[in-house]
């Protein structure tokens, strides 16, 4: 068997098709790949638009300046996130404001959200962390009665569900990602934003192709986040594979926590919550902190390679911290950070490739 990495690519046949299709077609921007992608993609949320865009985090970016969020406002957020989740806040200059998550399921936890809200607040965003839904309905009701925006963070969670529903959907807007790694990808970089908001579809789609309202006609400061054809195209056809990515995804995660269940020293499994639909776009698992480096280094030996969701919080980030020094004490974060490891998960890995890695891992563990 050759190295296992975290994540690994599906590539088909028609993949190759539909980038010779575009090829031959002469269109490389705004072309009819990218319009069935955007359509497609809004009837797997249930929105009524989709925008491709350049990636996930330019989508946020985008979402924030269209709803006019920006200078000396405030966004509330996890910190055990992506630090893409951040940048965007930092960039139309708002201040994140940072809460901590549910122990059990690594989500921003809502309970603790309203505490957070001033009167500069401006948006909660949420993040569906390795593809799990967020308990959204309390952090709607909170948004409603502070007349705040809710931005859902999807990067990690296409095809997730909360109560049945689409991630995505529950917001003035969702924002998605297909870098390589992730649930849905177009083989390079690329991202989309869902909204059901008219005049957010609109405004977004100004910014993202130069703040253009018509040929030549920039009404607002915009900038170059378009999508091109042929990642559309790949996109498109990622997309016709959404169910098995999301059942094999699905299988894969119970076959890890069945076979782990007797591994002594493993602290926690993912868990589903009881209102969602994970995808599991990372399996992340929990194990002594004191132990986590040498597991992992004894794993990479073996051909196995892990990863870490995230080791620093956001924030305590340095490029956070150079802006906004004063930071909270977010205990939880804090804890599960120096125990975390994502072990590799994604639909081509076959069952076998599951039990030998759980079986390396059962060793190197009871050799503690
Ligand atoms: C939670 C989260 N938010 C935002 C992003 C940004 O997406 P992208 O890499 O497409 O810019 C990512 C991906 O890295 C992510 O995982």
């Amino acid at each position: 068997m050759g190295n296992i990495y975290t994540s690994k690519v599906f590539i088909n046949e028609e993949m190759h098709r539909a980038v010779k299709e575009v090829l031959d077609s002469g269109i490389f921007i705004f072309g009819k790949k990218t319009k069935e992608f955007e359509q497609r993609f809004a009837e797997l949320v249930g929105t009524k638009y989709a925008i491709a865009i350049s990636n996930g985090t330019t989508a946020i970016e985008v979402v924030l300046l269209s709803l006019g969020i920006g200078k000396s406002d405030e966004v509330i957020v996890p910190s055990h996130t992506a630090f893409p989740t951040i940048e965007p806040i930092l960039r139309v200059g708002a201040k994140p404001v940072f809460v901590d998550i549910d122990e059990r399921y690594y989500t921003l936890d809502p309970k603790l959200a309203e505490a957070a809200i001033t009167p500069k607040t401006k948006a909660i965003i949420p993040v569906h962390l390795y593809g799990q839904a967020t308990d959204i309905a309390p952090l709607k009701a909170l948004c409603q009665k502070h007349h705040l925006f809710l931005i859902e963070d999807c990067c990690q969670a296409h095809h997730a569900l909360y109560h049945g529903q689409p991630v995505g959907s529950f917001g003035v807007a969702g924002c998605f990602s297909f870098y390589p790694s992730k649930n849905i990808t177009v083989c390079g970089e690329g991202g989309m934003i869902v909204t059901n908001d008219p005049k957010v579809e609109r405004t977004c789609h100004i910014l993202l192709h130069h703040g253009q309202d018509g040929t030549y006609n920039h009404v607002l400061l915009g900038n170059n986040y378009r999508l091109s054809e042929l990642h559309c195209a790949l996109g498109l056809e990622q997309l016709k594979q959404v169910e098995y990515f999301t059942r094999r995804r699905r299988e894969i995660a119970a076959l890890y926590t069945q076979a782990l269940q007797d591994v002594s020293g493993i602290i926690s499994f993912p868990e589903e919550a009881s209102y969602a639909r994970h995808v599991y776009h990372l399996y992340v698992i929990r194990v002594p902190a004191a132990q986590r480096s040498r597991i992992m280094e004894e794993l990479k030996t073996e051909g196995i390679f892990c990863g870490i969701h995230y080791p620093i919080a956001c924030h305590q980030q340095k490029a956070l911290l150079t802006l906004f020094p004063e930071q909270p004490t977010l205990p939880i974060t804090e804890k599960i950070i120096h125990e975390i490891l994502t072990l590799p998960i994604y639909p081509l890995l076959k069952d076998e490739e599951v039990l030998m890695i759980c079986e390396k891992l059962k060793r190197i563990m009871n050799n503690s």
